[in-house]
């Protein structure tokens, strides 16, 4: 077994039973995966992740879902103490956890920038935390931040804007763990094909975003596939290890930065 390659290892994806984490634990499995730890919140991500349970399963990896809000220091340290007591000390761990708002800055309460810190820093950072703690070394780690952190664009102000220290959480956690071979990395899409993206949106944006080839050079839609996200993860959490510290844009040419 290689030190860098994904067979036989351990992972654990917080956010892996559907839409980016769903494919990203299914291709981890497919590249021989020993087992892979798949984390949801919501009770409407339990059929997803059955799913992907059996999915994994199906391609003789070892499937365990952890369910859990991880927006508190505990839960996260839980998260990571269950999936060592399951299968062992991770040797990968993928974070997808986020939540989107889009709105104007006067209109933001006080209750949605603390949700959207909680979920997409609080979380980011106890995670590389517990990950650092429990990872065998020569571990990998990535968080999922978003193309926002290259654009100079209004409304996301706390989407954005709680994904962003993610960027120096991660230069950190990777100068820290690194004497261990661990790598740690972020990994920005642009805005993807999920049901994560629509919500937040109102259609005029949803139809630019479809329609406006300017938004990539590849005069394509400006929408990220997940699929052509899921390898340049797979690399980072395999034999490209020597990245590491960097946030990187993976968006068709959307933003850059
Ligand atoms: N889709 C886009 O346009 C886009 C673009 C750029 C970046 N991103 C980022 O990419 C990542 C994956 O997004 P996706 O499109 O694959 O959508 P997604 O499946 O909805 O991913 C978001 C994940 O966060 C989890 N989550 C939300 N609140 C949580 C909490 N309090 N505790 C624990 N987990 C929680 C969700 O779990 P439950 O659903 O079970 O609650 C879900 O698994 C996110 O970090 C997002 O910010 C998305």
């Amino acid at each position: 077994m290689s030190k860098h390659s994904i067979n036989g290892k351990v992972v654990l994806i917080a956010g892996g039973v559907k839409n980016l984490g769903g494919l990203l634990a299914r291709d981890l499995a497919q590249q021989g995966a020993k087992a892979v730890v798949v984390h949801y919140n919501s009770a409407s991500s339990q059929g997803d992740a059955n799913a992907t349970a059996a999915a994994l399963e199906a391609l003789g990896t070892q499937a365990v879902v952890l369910q859990a809000d991880l927006t508190t220091a505990g839960a996260v340290e839980k998260l990571f103490s269950d999936a060592v007591a399951a299968v062992g000390r991770p040797d990968i761990a993928i974070n997808t956890v986020g939540k989107v708002l889009k709105k104007p800055m006067a209109e933001i309460t006080e209750a949605e920038y603390d949700e959207m810190m909680a979920v997409n820093s609080k979380t980011a950072f106890f995670f590389l935390k517990e990950a650092g703690k429990h990872l065998n070394d020569n571990g990998k780690i990535c968080t999922i931040v978003t193309s926002l952190l290259g654009a100079f664009t209004p409304f996301y102000a706390a989407y954005a804007g709680s994904k962003a220290p993610v960027e120096q959480f991660t230069r950190a956690a990777a100068k820290e763990l690194g004497a261990r071979g661990i790598s740690v990395t972020a990994v920005g899409p642009g805005p993807m094909d999920t049901p994560f993206f629509y919500p937040a949106e109102g259609q005029d944006a949803v139809n630019y975003h479809k329609t406006a080839a300017a938004l990539s050079p590849f005069s394509r839609t400006g929408l990220t596939d997940i699929e052509d996200v899921v390898p340049f993860i797979r690399n980072l959490v395999s034999d490209g290890w020597w990245v590491t510290g960097q946030t990187i844009l993976i968006n068709g040419g959307y933003t850059t930065k």
